[in-house]
C-alpha cells in the first residue's frame, strides 16, 4: 500500500504535502489567467489541494485521481465554487470538453512505462478542445535530486489531528530513468512508522517534448522552477506548457 492509498497516509497528505506560495497552485492559477482558461481539468487531483483554489477563482473544474481514498477525502472538503470528482482516469472527463489540462505534484512521473504515458497524452488531447492547453511539472534529471533523498533530509510537519510526523524519502536505486524510493512516515505521538514504497520516471526535457509531439501537442514553455527562469542543468523542475493542435 502506498501514500495514496492507506487511509492513514491520505488524512494526513494535506498537512505533509501543503504547497509553498509561489509554487504550483500560483503557477497553475497565473497560467489559467493568461490563457483564458474556462473549464480545467485536474488530472492525479489527489485531495484537491489546488482544483479547489481554481475553483475559488471560478473555473468550472473536472477532477480525477485513480485512488479512491484521495478522492474520499476530497469530496469531503469544503468547497466554493464547480467541482466534479472522478475516480479512474482522464478517459472519463469526456471529449473536447476542456479548454486547459493540468497535472501538478509531478503525476507525470507515475506514468512509468511510455505505452502508459502515451495513453494518457493521448486521452489528454482527446479531453481538451483544439487548441486547449497543457500544462504539467516533472522533476529534472540531470539535477539528480534523488541522491538527496537521506534520512539527513528528514522534515517535521504539525498535523492538527494526528500531531508531530517526521517525514523522508529513502532513495534505493536508479533502473534506467526510472528511480525506485520509499517515504517513510514517523507518527511522533503513537510511535508507528509507515512506509510508503513507489517508483518514478525522470523523463529529460527532449522525452518530454518528443512524446508530447507524438500525441499532437507543441510544447509552448519549458520552464526550471516556479519563477519561470529558463530550464538549466540544476533546474529542479521541468515545468511544461503545451498547447494541443
Ligand atoms: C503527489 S500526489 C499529487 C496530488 C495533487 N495533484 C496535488 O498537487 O496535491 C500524486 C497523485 O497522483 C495520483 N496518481 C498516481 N498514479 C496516477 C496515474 N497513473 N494517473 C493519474 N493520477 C495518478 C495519486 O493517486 C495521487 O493522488
Amino acid at each position: 500500500m502506498n501514500e495514496f492509498d492507506d487511509p492513514r497516509l491520505v488524512a494526513v497528505y494535506d498537512t505533509i504535502n501543503a504547497y509553498d506560495p509561489g509554487t504550483q497552485p500560483d503557477f497553475y492559477a497565473a497560467l489559467a489567467a493568461e490563457v483564458g482558461a474556462t473549464i480545467i481539468v485536474d488530472v492525479g487531483c489527489g485531495t484537491g489541494l489546488i482544483t479547489r483554489r481554481l475553483a475559488g477563482e471560478g473555473y468550472r473544474m473536472l477532477a480525477v485521481d485513480p485512488s479512491p481514498p484521495m478522492i474520499d477525502v476530497a469530496r469531503r472538503r469544503p468547497v466554493d465554487g464547480s467541482i466534479e470528482w472522478l475516480v479512474g482516469d482522464v478517459s472519463q472527463v469526456g471529449r473536447g470538453v476542456a479548454d486547459m489540462a493540468f497535472m501538478s505534484g509531478h503525476v507525470a512521473q507515475f506514468f512509468l512505462d511510455d505505452q502508459d504515458w502515451a495513453r494518457a497524452l493521448a486521452a489528454l488531447h482527446a479531453a481538451l478542445r483544439p487548441r486547449g492547453w497543457l500544462a504539467f511539472e516533472s522533476r529534472n534529471p540531470s539535477a539528480r535530486q534523488w541522491l538527496r533523498w537521506t534520512a539527513d533530509s528528514t522534515g517535521l510537519v504539525f498535523d492538527p489531528v494526528a500531531g508531530p510526523i517526521e517525514t523522508w524519502s529513502e532513495f534505493h536505486r536508479i533502473d534506467g530513468d526510472v528511480v525506485a524510493y520509499t517515504n517513510h512516515y514517523a507518527f511522533v505521538a503513537t510511535g508507528d512508522e509507515l512506509l510508503s514504497p513507489n517508483r518514478l520516471r525522470f523523463r529529460t526535457a527532449d522525452q518530454l517534448t518528443g512524446s508530447l509531439a507524438s500525441a499532437g501537442f507543441e510544447v509552448r514553455a519549458m520552464y526550471g522552477d516556479w519563477d519561470r527562469r529558463p530550464v538549466a542543468d540544476d533546474a529542479r523542475e521541468l515545468i511544461v506548457v503545451a498547447q494541443r493542435s
